[in-house]
């Protein structure tokens, strides 16, 4: 199913989550190509993007093959997020998005990501100002509220919608959880029902009948998919396709995972360089290797190599025998 915002029209209502430190260029890219509505950047602080700090600007640049592309910024002085947009803006971000569901002490302490919900006046000011700042829609990112007792989501939602912001996308916890217990996708529909823009819910899908379930529940137009995606970049086609046709993909077979991990891996050490890209490429390794025969171990001898060349042997080591165990 298509996801409409404002006059950008995404082919599925299936988004990849913006996560700091995993949702980088190489991973968009990837879910990219193997199917998704739309992918968002890694979030960035408006300040660190005016004074052009450069991983920051790597951070959020677009790739052409990544188009739509939303750029998600953090802040909490409305001028400063409104420079942000437009640099973004001109730099090829198709949406904007202003992240208030950040949970990061360093982050709410800045009164930004999710500490904004507990000021609904700034939150006016910071989305008019973002709007009026940038001729591309404008989408806001949150969560139910601060604690259990400020559940204003809903409220948050009406301000949002007559300040201009297009599109929504809740993720089911207040920021005094966390990440703990499960994502609220029940509260998620009080919210749909506050707003007439189009709503994604967000939080805790895993697998596809989760994602149905949530739609449901929510009376969402979509689904935003963060962890579920680690070492399964297809998760959001295959979620995409449930949607549509109520029919299960396969994962893909073990010969076609180890060529997107090839793909991966290489695009992870071209965008940060060899020394970089080993590290970062580790955790990804890790969550493709989860539940094979092996893996723990496997785990542990990547975290002790420093040449890609290695790394890439010991993939193949790993893989081959899981491969052939499966086509005799
Ligand atoms: C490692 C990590 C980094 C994240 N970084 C961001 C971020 O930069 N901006 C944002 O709005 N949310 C961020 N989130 C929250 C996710 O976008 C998403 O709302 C949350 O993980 C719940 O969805 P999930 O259960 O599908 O993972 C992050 C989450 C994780 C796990």
């Amino acid at each position: 199913m298509s996801y409409t915002i404002g006059p950008v029209t995404l082919p599925s209502n299936v988004l990849l989550a913006p996560m700091c430190g995993v949702s980088d260029l190489p991973f968009r890219r990837l879910v990219r190509k193997l199917g998704v509505g739309l992918v968002v950047s890694e979030m960035i602080a408006s300040k660190a993007m005016i004074h052009a700090a450069r991983k920051t600007m790597r951070m959020s640049t677009p790739c052409s093959d990544e188009h739509p592309m939303a750029v998600q910024i953090a802040g909490n002085e409305p001028e400063i997020m409104a420079e942000a947009a437009k640099l973004n803006a001109d730099r090829g971000a198709a949406i904007i998005d202003i992240n208030m569901g950040c949970p990061a002490k360093k982050v709410v302490k800045g009164y930004a990501g999710s500490a904004l919900m507990k000021d609904e006046a700034l939150v006016g000011k910071i989305l008019e100002a973002v709007v009026g700042a940038v001729s591309l829609p404008v989408t806001l990112k949150m969560r139910t509220g601060w604690d259990d007792n400020s559940r204003n989501a809903p409220q948050v939602a009406r301000i949002a919608q007559e300040s201009g912001i297009r599109s929504l996308v809740v993720h089911g916890r207040t920021r005094c959880q966390m990440y703990r217990g499960r994502a609220d996708w029940d509260f998620i529909a009080e919210v749909k029902d506050a707003v007439s823009i189009p709503l994604c819910g967000n939080g805790d899908v895993t697998t596809v009948e989760d994602a149905e379930d949530l739609i449901r529940r929510a009376n969402a137009d979509g689904v935003m998919v963060g962890r579920g995606s680690y070492g399964r970049p297809w998760f959001l086609s295959q979620v995409d396709h449930y949607l549509r046709t109520g029919e299960k993909l396969p994962d893909p077979d073990l010969s076609r995972q180890l060529n997107i991990i090839f793909e991966h891996y290489d695009a992870i050490l071209s965008h940060y360089g060899v020394e970089a890209g080993l590290r970062i490429a580790r955790k990804h390794l890790g969550w493709y290797s989860k539940g094979l025969a092996g893996s723990s171990e496997f785990r542990r001898e990547v975290m002790r190599l420093s040449d890609p060349k290695d790394v890439i042997a010991l993939l193949r080591a790993f893989y081959t025998p899981l491969i052939e165990q499966v086509a005799a």
